[in-house]
């Protein structure tokens, strides 16, 4: 019979532990780099002038791929899609920084790479939970374990608009963010490991490890299961943007990864409290902070990197290239082989997965650690 349990949203300040397990303690000796990418053209509004750029290209998935391949020869740990569900700014003098969806693109994006990770953006606010884990998922088990999830809450009114809607305040907003994002991660989880393959002499599968969720929030829910098998790191490591009050919580909760504007050491240590806060660790999350690579000499850059890496203001970056089609393979064959011989990048890939990649804890479904919103 299905049992449907209702849902009080509790008081996340006052969040406790309810299972506290022994996680191996991952310090990263090596820096995590990814890059970040869009449009095919590059951070800086004008590149699509550029006489080598074919001004045409913005959505062409070839030119994605060359650019996710250039990162992977570096060794590079993954390429990150921001997004926005509007058309920001005007394009009659520069591309949209967004246009077609990071999840496809990255589907495609992993059929023609081996090891880079691929994370992108998705709203919580207004996709049903079950399409976002099975898309992600989806993503996760076609990449064989490269993907990762930007779970953001869109805070601009236009994106609102997009679904006939207005910007809702902060509360209700995180209040579904938290209803989604413990209702994808149990969905992740339904489809239980020990399942296993099947079995041609016997069954195809043990349903006994295969649960239903059964999860009706104030905003959204689920009866679950989904029928997709873990991938290869499991399910999709999950990455948010830093912000502060309800947003703080929820990374403390649910983030593998903190993704900033600048590497900050007081404010990577607000992020790992508030993991330790909600039961977990505070390597267990990851603070990446955007870097600039244009304007600087090679050796400036890698100064740069060591410089926040070692004074514990980053665990990582994300590069930002002002062309695409040039900087990715300068940044490679040039200030990678500094981070190497100075021994802050590993030399080459390691592990398959992004978790590996990362250096974080294997994880499906829940964090057992954590305490949950429905109760
Ligand atoms: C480094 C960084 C990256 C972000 N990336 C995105 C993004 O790709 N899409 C998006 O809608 N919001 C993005 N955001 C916005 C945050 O998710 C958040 O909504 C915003 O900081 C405002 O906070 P609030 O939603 O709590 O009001 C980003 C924020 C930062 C600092």
């Amino acid at each position: 019979m299905l049992e449907i349990f209702v849902v009080s949203y509790t008081d996340f300040c006052n969040y406790k532990t309810l299972i506290t397990l022994k996680f191996k303690k991952m310090k990263n000796k090596h820096m995590i780099l990814g890059v970040v990418l869009g449009n095919n053209f590059g951070n800086n509004p004008n590149t699509w002038r550029k006489p080598h750029i074919d001004p045409g290209s913005y959505t062409n998935i070839d030119a994605t791929v060359k650019q996710a391949q250039a990162a992977e020869r570096g060794g590079m740990d993954f390429m990150f899609l921001p997004d926005r569900l509007f058309m920001p700014g005007n394009p009659t003098m520069s591309p949209p920084m967004f246009n077609i969806d990071p999840i496809i693109t990255l589907a495609a994006v992993a059929q023609a790479t081996e090891r880079i990770g691929l994370i992108g953006t998705a709203s919580t606010s207004f996709t049903e939970p079950y399409l976002l884990a099975r898309q992600l998922k989806a993503l996760d088990v076609v990449s064989r374990g490269r993907a990762g999830w930007n779970a953001v809450p869109s805070y601009e009114a236009q994106a609102f608009a997009s679904f006939g809607k207005a910007l809702p305040p902060s509360d209700k907003k995180y209040e579904r963010l938290h209803e989604v994002m413990h209702i994808v991660q149990a969905l992740w989880g339904s489809w239980g490991k020990e399942v296993g393959q099947p079995d041609q002499t016997g069954i195809f599968a043990d349903t006994a490890h295969i649960r239903s969720v059964n999860l009706q929030g104030k905003h959204v829910g689920t009866r679950g299961p989904l029928p997709v098998p873990p991938s290869e790191q499991g399910q999709p490591v999950i990455m948010m943007p830093v912000t502060s009050g309800y947003g703080l919580q929820a990374a403390g909760i649910y983030a593998d990864l903190i993704i900033a504007m600048q590497a900050n050491r007081s404010i990577r240590h607000t992020i790992q409290e508030a993991a330790v806060q909600a039961g977990r660790t505070e390597g267990d999350i990851k603070y990446l902070s955007f870097a600039p690579f244009n304007g600087f000499t090679y050796k400036q850059v890698a100064d740069h990197l060591q410089r926040n890496f070692e004074a514990g203001a980053a665990d990582g970056f994300v590069m930002n290239f002002d062309d695409f089609h040039t900087d990715i393979d300068d940044f490679v064959d040039n200030v990678i082989p500094i981070l190497r011989e100075r021994g802050l990048v590993r030399e080459g890939y390691e592990g398959a997965t992004l978790r590996d990649h990362l250096g974080i804890q294997p994880l499906y479904g829940h964090d057992p650690r954590v305490n949950t919103i429905f109760e």
